[in-house]
């Protein structure tokens, strides 16, 4: 058995998610315990602070963790300790989830949906490597201050260890070669030195455990442009937490909906976190109008990089496929007037893909039992 973790502001998410879970494990008898906890928002209220003691412990006993969602606008003028946002870095760097994976893959059956010409995005298949410990999102010193003058000032540092670049690096390695072999770092190392000392590590990297990779260097502006002109030249992009974090919002936009994308944070031991890209939505919070397929292909990730299980996690993949092939749609992807499409909400589409788990075991053992006369 194992312990999850999930919260969430949209319940519905998280429900339709362990719905599938449940069914998908049921197939190989197994059983998922889970151990709900807050994080974010729902923290903030029920108990004072965005990262309760509470839910860092659940965490770190777990086996894995799935998360939702963090935020709103009822929070966002908070002081910064009471942010959902604080919470959420918080976990990450007392988990250590360094690596971060933001796959953004184009989905046949949703071509339309992208905001960008079907010639540019079909075949679309990029993993989004981001380092997710460091950068200007941690460095010191940061804060709003003023000086002797009376003149207000903002600063955050950008900054970055050799051993940060190395650990993330050599992950980027590791996933390129599974994948198509080619990596593209991103830098802005014509005018950072922070990204010049980057561009110098992953090359040292590269050169000590890059076998079979092909690697490429890119700035983060042209990569920002690069992505919506030919995005398939793309196959692993490896960068910092802040070009990161822009440039996988971007990534994802290529693919028809934020909504459909998963992720992975991945510390060097313990239990990793798997949520979906998207944020809480909250202008249609409580009106099942959120896609819930993110969290479930996050649950997918779950079962192959924490649990070992990856043909759970095939399974879930292809549940969604079949109801997507089905077409049916959530507000988010579905296309105006889109021809034998049907709308859904976030309670039904995670019914739906509960059905096809059960509909999918069914027909392969059916036809195993054929084969086998
Ligand atoms: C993300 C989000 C977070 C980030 C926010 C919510 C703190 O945008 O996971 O990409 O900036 O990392
Ligand atoms: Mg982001």
């Amino acid at each position: 058995t194992t312990e999850i973790y999930t919260l969430s502001l949209h319940d519905a998410l998280p429900i339709s998610t362990v719905k599938v879970l449940d069914a998908a494990g049921e197939t190989k008898g197994i059983t998922f315990n889970y151990d709900e906890q807050l994080l974010g928002g729902c923290a903030i209220d029920a108990a004072g602070t965005p990262w309760p003691d509470a839910t860092l412990k659940s965490c770190r006993a777990a086996d894995s963790i799935l998360m939702a969602a963090i935020g709103g606008p009822k929070w966002d003028g908070n002081p910064r300790g009471l942010r959902p946002e604080t919470g959420l870095l918080a976990m990450r760097q007392e988990l250590g989830l360094f690596a971060n994976l933001r796959p953004a893959k184009a989905i046949p059956q949703l071509l339309d949906a992208s905001s960008l010409k079907r010639e540019v995005v079909e075949g679309v298949d990029i993993m989004v490597v981001r380092e997710l410990c460091g950068d200007v999102y941690f460095g010191k010193p940061a804060g709003i201050y003023t000086d002797a003058a009376g003149v207000r000032w903002g600063q955050n540092n950008m900054i970055y260890s050799e051993p940060e670049i190395e650990r993330i690096a050599v992950v980027a390695m590791d996933v390129a070669r599974k994948r198509q072999g080619k990596l593209t770092s991103i830098d802005k190392a014509n005018v950072l030195d922070v990204s010049q000392l980057w561009k110098d590590v992953v090359i040292r990297v590269h050169g000590e455990c890059g076998g079979g990779v092909e690697l490429s260097h890119m700035y983060v502006d042209n990569a920002a442009m690069q992505l919506v002109r030919w995005p398939k030249q793309f196959d692993t992009i490896v960068c910092g937490n802040i070009f990161g974090d822009i440039l996988s919002d971007e990534a994802s936009m290529l693919v028809g909906s934020l909504g459909m994308l998963p992720s992975a944070s991945l510390p060097s031991e313990g239990p990793g976190v798997f949520e979906p890209i998207h944020g809480s939505a909250p202008d249609i919070a409580g009106t099942d109008a959120a896609n819930p397929l993110a969290m479930i292909l996050s649950a997918a990730m779950m079962c192959q990089y924490d649990l070992a299980q990856p043909e759970l996690g095939q399974l879930l993949e292809d549940a969604v496929e079949a109801v997507l092939d089905a077409g049916y749609r959530t507000r988010d992807i579905a296309t105006d007037g889109g021809k034998g499409e049907t709308l859904v909400g976030c309670k039904e589409m995670g019914d739906l893909v509960t059905a096809k788990v059960a509909e999918l075991t069914d027909r392969k053992s059916t036809r195993l039992n054929s084969s086998h006369g």
